[in-house]
């Protein structure tokens, strides 16, 4: 079965594209390496062709908001006798502080873009769609564990694009309901990296979140974490949110696309996440007992937009995808730190 997987060589992009190519899917990668490294694509086909004699791995490097080239790419298919059969659709800006500066731009590349891939995907009569939304449209959270059904209030322009892609998608669908299967996946927060420690998330310049920042300090790229606030109403102050490891949403994606395959038709929003809350401080914990390296920090104000807690009710992909996370916070902080120390300097040699 042949997928188009735009945006493949971003972090979360990679390590679905390792999976799928180890699963034997054939894959076709449209990214414009705005955010991402070439280097990655020699890592991925190294790896897979030492794991296993094929790598059925094609690249392209394009924008998606480029028709011409999306038209190419599915006739181009066609003709090989290889049709997509599915689109698993990740490519896409997502810095929120970016989008507060640049609204515009981020309408243009995510919801315009997504919009030509649609367009493109009907021409071509493709009709299976995975999306990657995200948990920031649900904004400030009513209660807890978050469901899909909870009311979706973004409170950026980045969740904003998010949340008018789902309704296009909803609205494809609802235009004739026999035809589309489409699911679009809410991420948590996905960190760690690939258990290889060949491939993991590489920012570009400071990193904005997290993990990346802890692994960063953990390499000493960076003095010492800012923690954002120990007066958030948690446990002990700092920000609750709910992170995956990045092998578990891959898979997640797998099972999204196992599901698809197996409708005539569907949309589904489902939550991706690992289900189970955890503070600033309870990371930093963990990181330094599974790692054993110390996380120097600074307690600073809280930052613009940030919420007390976030984790996600996920009992929809388990009863739908059949899908569950197994792999834990010992792992996550594992697997990052053994990306971090292998390549210090990321992708970038
Ligand atoms: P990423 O930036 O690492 O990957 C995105 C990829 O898309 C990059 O390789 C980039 O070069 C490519 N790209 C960007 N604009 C493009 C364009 N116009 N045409 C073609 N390629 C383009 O980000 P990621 O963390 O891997 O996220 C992937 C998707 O998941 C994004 O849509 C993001 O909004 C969504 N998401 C991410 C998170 C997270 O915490 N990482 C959470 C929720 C949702
Ligand atoms: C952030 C984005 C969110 C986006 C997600 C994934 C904001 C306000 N939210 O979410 O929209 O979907 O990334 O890209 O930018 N923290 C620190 N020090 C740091 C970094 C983070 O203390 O250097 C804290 C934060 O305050 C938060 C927690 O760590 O409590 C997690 O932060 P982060 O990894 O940025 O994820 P989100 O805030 O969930």
């Amino acid at each position: 079965m042949r997928i188009l997987l735009t945006g493949g060589a971003g972090f979360i992009g990679s390590h679905i594209s390792l999976l799928l190519l180890q699963k034997g899917f054939d894959l076709v990668i449209l990214d414009s390496f705005v955010n991402s490294s070439t280097n990655v694509i020699k890592v991925i086909t190294s790896y897979v062709e030492k794991k296993s004699s094929k790598c059925n791995l094609k690249i392209i490097n394009g924008d998606i908001r480029d028709r011409n080239l999306l038209e190419k790419i599915f006739i181009d298919s066609i003709k090989d006798s290889k049709p997509i059969q599915a689109v698993i659709h990740l490519a896409g800006l997502k810095s929120v502080a970016d989008s507060v500066l640049n609204p515009l731009g981020f309408w243009d590349v995510n919801v315009c873009g997504t919009n030509n891939l649609l367009e493109t995907m009907s021409k071509n009569e493709c009709y299976s769609i995975v999306f990657s939304s995200s948990a920031t449209i649900y904004g400030l959270p009513d209660s807890l564990p978050i469901r899909e059904d909870h009311k979706v209030s973004p409170i950026n322009p980045y969740g904003e694009t998010k949340v008018a892609i789902e309704k296009m998608l909803e609205g494809l669908y609802k235009s004739n309901i026999n035809l589309w299967r489409i699911c679009s996946l809410r991420y948590f927060n996905p960190v760690g990296a690939h258990p290889s420690g060949l491939i993991g998330e590489d920012p570009i310049g400071i990193p904005s979140n997290l993990f990346p920042y802890i692994s960063q300090v953990a390499a000493g790229r960076r003095e010492f974490l800012n923690v954002f606030g120990d007066d958030w109403d948690t446990n002990d102050g700092s920000g609750v949110r709910d992170y995956i490891h990045i092998m578990d949403l891959s898979e997640g994606h797998i099972a999204a696309i196992d599901y698809l395959t197996s409708k005539e038709s569907c949309f589904e929003f489902i939550n991706l996440g690992s289900g189970k809350g955890y503070s600033v401080f309870e990371i930093i914990n963990q990181f330094e007992l599974s790692t054993g390296v110390q996380i120097p920090f600074i307690i600073k104000g809280r930052r613009v937009g940030d919420i007390a807690k976030c984790y996600a009710d996920i009992s929809k992909a388990k009863n739908l995808l059949n899908w569950f996370p197994k792999r834990s916070l010992e792992e996550i902080c594992l697997d990052g730190w053994n990306w971090q120390k292998n390549n210090p300097n990321g992708y970038i040699l």
